[in-house]
């Protein structure tokens, strides 16, 4: 019989990895936009809504190949409210992930503001109506959900520390499989 997998496959490392690191860059490009004035402040926003697009391209992607190779299931020593915890933070990252690029397209596009994907095309805007409005409606929800993706980001790295630090499971190998598995 095939071993059970106890790993995510390279794609998924990849992909997990990759958009980890470029959430934290988007954070990082904020406080960047923030601590500057002027043309250079503007571009930080400029590179922030072309690395946000991109998030959005690879979450789907991410998704679509999550929906063909169905996660591995979690270890049977987590109690039931702690597989939900983990799966809902999941769920909701997607969902994050999704709707926040989503919501500042919009924005943009309500604002009129057009979008030039790190400076290589003209991103397409969406019909969207409203004007400044509508835009600085949209941007107040864009960072109502920053906040929420805050309280995830903790809630899935304490998570995380306490499957290898207290548990002492193999839930964190999976996602970095160059930590020795434990027997
Ligand atoms: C912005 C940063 C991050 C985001 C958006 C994120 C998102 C996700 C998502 C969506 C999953 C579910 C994968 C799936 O089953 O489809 C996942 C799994 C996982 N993440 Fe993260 N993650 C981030 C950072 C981190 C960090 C810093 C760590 C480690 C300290 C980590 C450790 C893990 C582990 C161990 C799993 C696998 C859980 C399991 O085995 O089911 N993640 N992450
Ligand atoms: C997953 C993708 C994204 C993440 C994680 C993200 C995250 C953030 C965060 C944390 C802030 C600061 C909120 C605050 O505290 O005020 C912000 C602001 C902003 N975001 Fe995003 N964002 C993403 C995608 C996008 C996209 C795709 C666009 C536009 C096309 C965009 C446009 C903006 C704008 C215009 C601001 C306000 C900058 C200012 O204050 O002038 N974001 N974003």
């Amino acid at each position: 019989m095939a071993e059970p997998r106890n790993r995510y496959s390279t794609v998924s490392l990849i992909l997990h990895w990759l958009i980890a690191a470029l959430v934290v860059t988007q954070i990082g490009l904020f406080i960047a936009h923030e601590l500057t004035e002027g043309p250079i402040s503007r571009e930080f926003v400029s590179i922030h809504k072309s690395v946000g697009l991109s998030i959005l391209v690879l979450t789907l992607g991410r998704l679509g190949w999550r929906i063909a190779n169905p996660a591995i299931p979690l270890p049977d020593t987590m109690r039931r409210w702690e597989k939900l915890l983990a799966r809902g933070t999941h769920v909701l990252f997607y969902a994050f992930l999704i709707g926040m690029p989503l919501v500042g397209w919009a924005a943009s596009s309500a604002g009129g503001r057009d979008i030039q994907w790190f400076g290589l095309f003209a991103w397409p805007l969406l019909p969207i109506e409203g004007g400044r409005e509508v835009a600085g409606q949209l941007m107040d929800m864009h960072e109502l959900a920053a906040k929420a993706l805050y309280v995830l980001l903790a809630l899935h790295v304490a998570g995380a520390l306490k499957h290898h630090f207290i548990d002492r499971d193999n839930v964190l190998h999976r996602m970095i499989p160059w930590i020795p598995r434990r027997p």
